[in-house]
């Protein structure tokens, strides 16, 4: 880090272990203003599998557990190796493919999972001189022309089938496939326990789980204090740091430097949309509840209502994806001043016009529309429309965290607000942070790999 860079970063210090002596569990406090219906069933930890609608047993992390046959023979075409199985259709691997992930130690560091063969080496002319499958049918030797050698393993080989089904396994192993949801989500809010998180990797995972299918998670029995979020955070994911410091305290502020720093209503937001790195998954740690009305958690899945949007209305839908918004936070937080402007679409597509993000944030949009007043209006009426299926009351709901519990949302797909309450008739303390994807996956691929066997 540069001198003078840990400045930015002042508020929750540095990314070092958190050592404060830690109080225990308190019994939860505060009362809810939620019905029973809305109410989420009481924590039970590490339940999530409950609150998947698929079936998880071919979906999530017994995909690992998919069977591997052997191999029988491998005949050598014009510019692929056909290999035959025990079971299953022949599969068709081309060679500038298999030389390019040689395993031999000359070409694969095994302890980095890295290629060290030189792109130099590799041509498209590669062809075998001789090919052989060992006689147990668990691998398979290629000799080059050049005379360099190299083995594969049969489940290694299996696995990497260039067939639609082991692709499909291999992308729900990259990224869980998520499961959109409406308001029937304040039945079935996937919950967990504080201390199970801390100690159990089985209840880990399918936190991690929840978050990639669902996008949220409660968990409950964190320390009615700040310094929950970095204990957590040694277990998941480094926190990711902003203008606003590693972790921020939500209080009601003098000179409020955001508008979560005030009793005041906060329409359904993601974090930091002015951003160009828009953190991934926000965490808030409910220390201390307002103990009257006010201060619920409003939810909503952007993914869920985007879909709708753009069955309903697609040519509003486009508009929305297509016209650039800014998004800004000008202000001064504790004696650093900035100036943060991203202009982005209010609904950002991957590549294959799949969603990947809303940005929607009243608080944090700007004013500046670099369109025609023509179009702006047209812009408007589309935002608008997208607001009012959002706060249709199928697509939303509310819930009043306890103190003591954790809300995790994705911050790229779910939407967060807060019900309006009274700052000057008493406290309410939230301590908020964020994570990173990258680490959240990465924890849950090592995870499954421990607890559920390799692949
Ligand atoms: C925030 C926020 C919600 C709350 O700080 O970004 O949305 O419950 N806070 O205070
Ligand atoms: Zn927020």
């Amino acid at each position: 880090m540069q001198a003078g860079c840990h400045a930015l970063f002042r508020r929750g210090g540095s990314l070092m272990r958190h050592s404060a002596k830690l109080m225990l569990p308190s019994a939860r406090a505060g009362t809810t203003s939620l019905s029973a219906r809305q109410r989420a069933p009481s924590a039970t930890p590490a339940l999530c599998d409950q609150y998947f609608k698929r079936d998880v047993s071919t979906s999530v992390t017994s995909d690992l557990h998919r069977p591997q046959p052997g191999l029988v023979s491998a005949s050598q075409g014009h510019n692929t190796l056909k290999v035959f199985w025990r079971e299953g259709e022949p599969e068709e691997f081309p060679y500038v493919w298999l030389k390019d992930n040689c395993q031999c130690p000359a070409c694969f560091l095994s302890t980095a999972s890295s290629r060290v063969a030189r792109v130099s080496n590799l041509s498209l002319d590669v062809r075998p001189k001789d090919v052989h499958v060992s006689p147990d049918g668990e691998s398979l030797t290629v000799v080059w022309e050049d005379g360099h050698e190299g083995t594969f393993e049969a489940g290694w080989l299996h696995e990497r089938a260039f067939n639609p089904t082991q692709q499909d396994l291999h992308q729900n192993f990259y990224k869980l496939r998520p499961e959109l949801w409406n308001s029937d989500m304040s039945q079935r809010i996937p919950r967990a326990s504080f201390d199970e998180l801390m100690e159990d990797d089985a209840a880990l995972l399918k936190m991690l789980e929840c978050m990639e299918v669902l996008g949220l998670t409660v968990v409950s029995g964190a320390r009615l204090q700040e310094g929950e979020l970095h204990r957590l955070s040694e277990r998941v994911s480094y926190l990711v740091p902003t203008h606003y410091g590693t972790t921020f305290t939500v209080k009601n502020k003098a000179d409020p430097s955001n508008p979560a720093y005030t009793g005041k209503f906060l329409d359904l937001h993601c974090d930091l949309a002015f951003l160009h790195y828009k953190p991934c998954v926000q965490l808030l740690h409910c220390v201390t509840q307002f103990s009257g009305d006010g201060g619920d958690s409003i939810l909503a899945d952007s993914h869920y209502v985007a879909a709708k949007m753009r069955e309903l209305y697609p040519e509003k839908f486009h508009l929305l994806a297509e016209i650039l918004v800014d998004f800004r936070d000008a202000a001064t937080d504790e004696g650093l001043q900035f100036d943060i402007i991203a202009r982005r679409p209010m609904i950002s597509l991957k590549p294959t016009g799949e969603i990947d993000t809303v940005n929607i944030s009243t608080t944090g949009r700007d004013s500046h529309l670099g369109v025609t007043p023509e179009e702006a209006v047209s812009w408007y009426d589309a935002y608008l429309t997208y607001c009012d299926l959002l706060y249709s009351p199928e697509n939303h709901f509310t819930y009043k965290l306890e103190s003591g519990e954790i809300l995790i949302v994705d911050n790229h797909r779910i939407l967060h607000g807060r019900t309006a309450y009274q700052a000057y008739a008493g406290e309410r303390h939230v301590q908020g942070g964020y994570w990173d994807w990258d680490m959240m996956r990465s924890r849950r691929r090592v995870l499954q790999r421990k607890l559920k066997g390799s692949s």
